[in-house]
């Protein structure tokens, strides 16, 4: 048990969680949902969901993982018996098949990159039969998704402090430094102003029950929650630790790397004269186009340092992913973290195979029949959003009641003498105890109900 690594203080385990928490949904999935849902309303319940759900859940994530100090299966059958130990395995099997797409994504942007910085992609005519026949390719997809995972391996399999922090090290600093360059820059646009007022200024009359549950949704997804993500992280996080303030910090870091995305995202939309209700298609139809505007030069530089942004962004949380099972396979079989990164690599890759194929290469997979004629690839991703708040419903009934919020809270008051009888502790006993179950549990049954029979509320 000793030699599975710790990260080496509170800077290492922050910037950690804070990678993982930063990902494809700030620069991607928050700047078109809200572009969907109104512009500021959406921001304004989605902080409401971060800061009043979201943190108690991350607290408690990582109180049980360092409370255990193993990984997600080991943390559950230590604290709970065998039976919770299924919990973990539930969130080991998300994981895998998290990653598995969300690899494929990351290769996307990877591939943008690559081919916008050294191929002629801004000289495009239409964008959205590009990104159609790019996802289609499936034998250059193979290759960007393909060294994508070796990447992230390739930090795993250094173990916690010389690979995952080292990167992580590396990777965060450099993403802000881009991300306010690019703010910097598109500020300066003309219409910024425009955009600015769409992302700032609210119309209420916007709000609809589904922007509610769609701003839940993407906070438990944006924070890593609800897998044991964190619970494998916690375990590497030392006792002399304050849990309740690295975890605001990522919270916080998270929380305003998104609100930066929207803020370097709309003033390019509105300049550019583009609708900021573009969907997914965002990213990948609607941005290089406003990257094109800006004549062969800039818009190279702005459009390869925005797909680089995407990358430093998805490396570090593809990294969180893939230590989920490693760690399960380390700590409880005892295998190499050697082999187990290698070949759990390769399990996941070929499990993404029919997510990268679902776009054209294999028709069956681009229209499933029996799911309402989507792709394979969202399909996965529906999937394991449930399983995400399923995961975090069964969390927090297991904090109140099998391990108890008392240990909880005694393992909160470690390193932070001041944690009973706060405030604090009262609030995060009462949203584990009684909001996050009822509000996770109704939220995982609406998105059953939404995804396979199409309610719309
Ligand atoms: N938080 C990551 C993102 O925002 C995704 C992720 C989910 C990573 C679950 C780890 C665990 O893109």
């Amino acid at each position: 048990m000793s030699n599975r690594g710790k990260f080496s203080g509170r800077v290492g385990f922050i910037l950690a969680a804070t990678g993982s928490a930063i990902g494809l949904s700030n620069i991607w999935r928050f700047p078109y949902l809200a572009g969907q849902n109104g512009g500021a309303v959406f921001l304004i319940i989605y902080l409401a969901c971060v800061f009043l759900f979201c943190f108690p859940v991350m607290v408690g994530e990582i109180a049980i993982g360092r409370a255990a100090g193993t990984d997600a299966y080991g943390a559950y059958t230590k604290l709970g018996g065998k039976k919770w130990g299924l919990l973990g395995i539930f969130g080991v099997i998300s994981g895998i098949f998290i990653l598995s797409y969300y690899n494929v994504v990351a290769g996307w942007a990877f591939g943008y990159f690559v081919e916008l910085t050294f191929g002629p992609l801004l000289q495009e005519s239409d964008f959205g039969s590009f990104f159609s026949s790019f996802v289609n390719d499936i034998n250059s997809n193979f290759f960007y998704s393909l060294g994508f995972l070796f990447l992230t391996a390739l930090a795993v399999v250094r173990g916690i402090q010389k690979g995952i922090e080292t990167a992580n090290k590396i990777l965060m600093p450099s993403l802000f430094v881009i991300l306010i360059g690019l703010i910097l820059y598109s500020l300066t646009l003309p219409n910024a102003k425009e955009g600015i007022r769409f992302y700032l200024v609210p119309d209420f009359s916007e709000i609809k029950l589904q922007t509610v549950f769609d701003a839940l949704r993407l906070a438990f997804f944006t924070l890593s929650l609800g897998i044991g993500g964190l619970i494998t992280y916690g375990s590497y996080v030392q006792k002399s630790e304050n849990i309740i303030y690295s975890a605001s910090v990522v919270t916080w870091a998270d929380t305003i790397v998104a609100f930066l995305a929207g803020l370097m995202v709309f003033p390019l939309v509105f300049s550019a004269g583009q609708s900021p209700a573009e969907g997914p298609a965002l990213v990948f139809m609607v941005m290089p186009e406003i990257f094109q505007q800006m004549g062969p030069t800039i818009g190279k530089i702005v459009g390869a340092s925005f797909f680089l942004l995407l990358c430093f962004a998805a490396l570090p949380s593809c990294i969180s992913l893939l230590e989920l099972p490693v760690a399960y396979f380390v700590d409880q079989k005892k295998y190499p973290r050697k082999y187990v990164v290698w070949i759990l690599s390769l399990v996941i890759f070929l499990l993404g195979l029919p997510s990268l194929a679902s776009f054209g290469a294999i028709p069956a997979l681009n229209k499933l029949w029996f799911y309402k004629q989507r792709d394979f690839l969202t399909l996965v991703a529906d999937i394991t959003d449930i399983t995400l708040t399923i995961g975090g419903c069964l969390m927090c009934i297991f904090i109140s009641y099998r391990w108890k919020l008392h240990n909880m809270n005694a393992e909160l008051a470690i390193g932070n003498e001041s944690f009973r009888g706060s405030l604090m502790q009262k609030y995060i006993d009462f949203t584990i105890r009684w909001a996050c179950p009822l509000l996770l549990g109704v939220l995982s049954v609406l998105i059953i109900i939404d995804k396979f029979w199409g309610f719309n509320f």
